[in-house]
């Protein structure tokens, strides 16, 4: 490996994991896993094998940060599968050999996806209802990993407002297989992992504006269908892509959905958690303050909720965010970044890592 720049040193610091000068530990921020399990809760982050071997900053990061780790991509089924018949399984392999080498938890994200389906899968399914298609996926990816996942998000997105009666998303499972394909799936899942927790995960649960008025209440008579019907279903995962651009956060309307997704006897896990900026021109100081205020109010409703178990951010850098415009080029500068995530683009601790470790801290002990 080369030698740290002054400037890599210094994040590295930052992120928490060398040792070093009295400036740059002032830096370093109190982990945001102790924070969450000292109420019986867990942190985590989406992460990607690739970031992990090449930076440094990130590894320290995520190994002071997280006691959980969900892969970004690589078990999706497009990831898994690109060729019909030949697995891809070394990047998931090696997240999970880091992940045991570190003591931490690997999240299973993510079974059924619309936006993850190889497109020879895609082109089966709309030639054929072949259930074995998805039970083959699920016989090649859930074992392999057993009991060292203890959930899977089994279905992705399940929700599309504006089209049916049922609000079920218009994909090549629902084509295939009917408004059934959810229950079949969990079932299914169930085979292969008889000891996890199953989950729906979804986008757009947060505001108080239409479209997601529409999504919340769709997802909740989606959830009590599949309990009604005896599905194996046991959590909740909200992606939580907050977006400064939706305007105000309704802490109220939040607290009610989550309080009627627990009734339904889930356990509910904040997913995704990364932030949307509005306004790039402003100081950074002033982006960061925004960014970190809207984190701290939605977390302070989330983790007020006894159901729910941990947050995972989507990723804990600016430099590898998906919410980034140039994310697969390289990146020189970091002024026009979004900001919306724990560590800025120089894995420099921001105000959201201190909000999100606030509230952990001070939310009342989930046991
Ligand atoms: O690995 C290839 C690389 O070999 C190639 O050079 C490069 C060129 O674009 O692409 C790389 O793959 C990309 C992969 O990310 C890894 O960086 C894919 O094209 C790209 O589609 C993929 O995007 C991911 C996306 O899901 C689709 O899987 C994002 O990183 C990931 O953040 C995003 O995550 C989703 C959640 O799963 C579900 N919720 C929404 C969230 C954001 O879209």
């Amino acid at each position: 490996m080369a030698p740290l720049s002054r400037r890599q040193l210094l994040a590295g610091l930052a992120a928490g994991g060398l040792s070093g000068t009295r400036s740059a530990r002032a830096q370093t921020p109190p982990s945001l896993k102790e924070a969450a399990a000292a109420g019986h809760r867990f942190f985590g982050a989406a992460v990607r094998i690739d970031g992990i071997e090449h930076d440094e900053r990130l590894r320290q990061a995520v190994l002071r940060n997280c006691s959980h780790l969900t892969p970004e991509v690589d078990l999706k089924w497009d990831a898994v599968e690109p060729v019909r018949g030949e697995l891809r399984l070394r990047a998931a392999d090696d997240l999970a050999a880091f992940a045991r080498r570190h003591g931490l938890k690997l999240r299973g994200h993510t079974l059924l996806w619309h936006n993850g389906i190889p497109r020879w899968a895609v082109e089966s399914l709309s030639a054929s209802a072949d259930w074995t298609l998805i039970r083959r996926f699920f016989a090649s990816l859930i074992p392999r990993f057993g009991d060292s996942i203890e959930e899977w998000e089994v279905v992705n997105e399940p929700i599309e407002t504006g089209f049916r009666m049922d609000g079920l998303r218009r994909s090549p499972f629902l084509d295939a297989f009917g408004p059934d394909y959810i229950r079949r799936a969990l079932e299914e899942a169930r085979q292969f992992a008889p000891n996890a927790r199953l989950m729906l995960n979804e986008y757009g649960l947060d505001y108080d504006i239409p479209v997601e008025r529409d999504r919340r209440y769709l997802l909740l008579r989606l959830i009590e269908r599949l309990r009604h019907e005896g599905a194996p279903l046991n959590g909740l995962g909200i992606q939580a892509h907050l977006d400064l651009r939706k305007g105000p956060f309704d802490q109220r309307v939040f607290a009610a959905f989550l309080r009627e997704a627990a009734g339904l006897g889930l356990q509910i896990v904040i997913t995704e958690l990364d932030v949307m900026e509005a306004d790039r021109s402003l100081a950074p100081a002033e982006r960061d303050r925004r960014a970190a205020d809207l984190v701290r109010r939605y977390l302070d409703v989330a983790l007020a909720d006894k159901a729910v178990a941990g947050v995972v951010a989507w990723g804990l850098g600016d430099r590898h965010s998906w919410l980034q415009p140039r994310r697969h080029s390289p990146v020189d500068g970091s002024h026009d970044l979004n900001r919306g995530l724990p560590y800025d683009h120089d894995f420099m601790p921001k105000p959201m890592h201190r909000a999100i470790g606030d509230a952990f801290r001070t939310a009342p002990p989930r046991l």
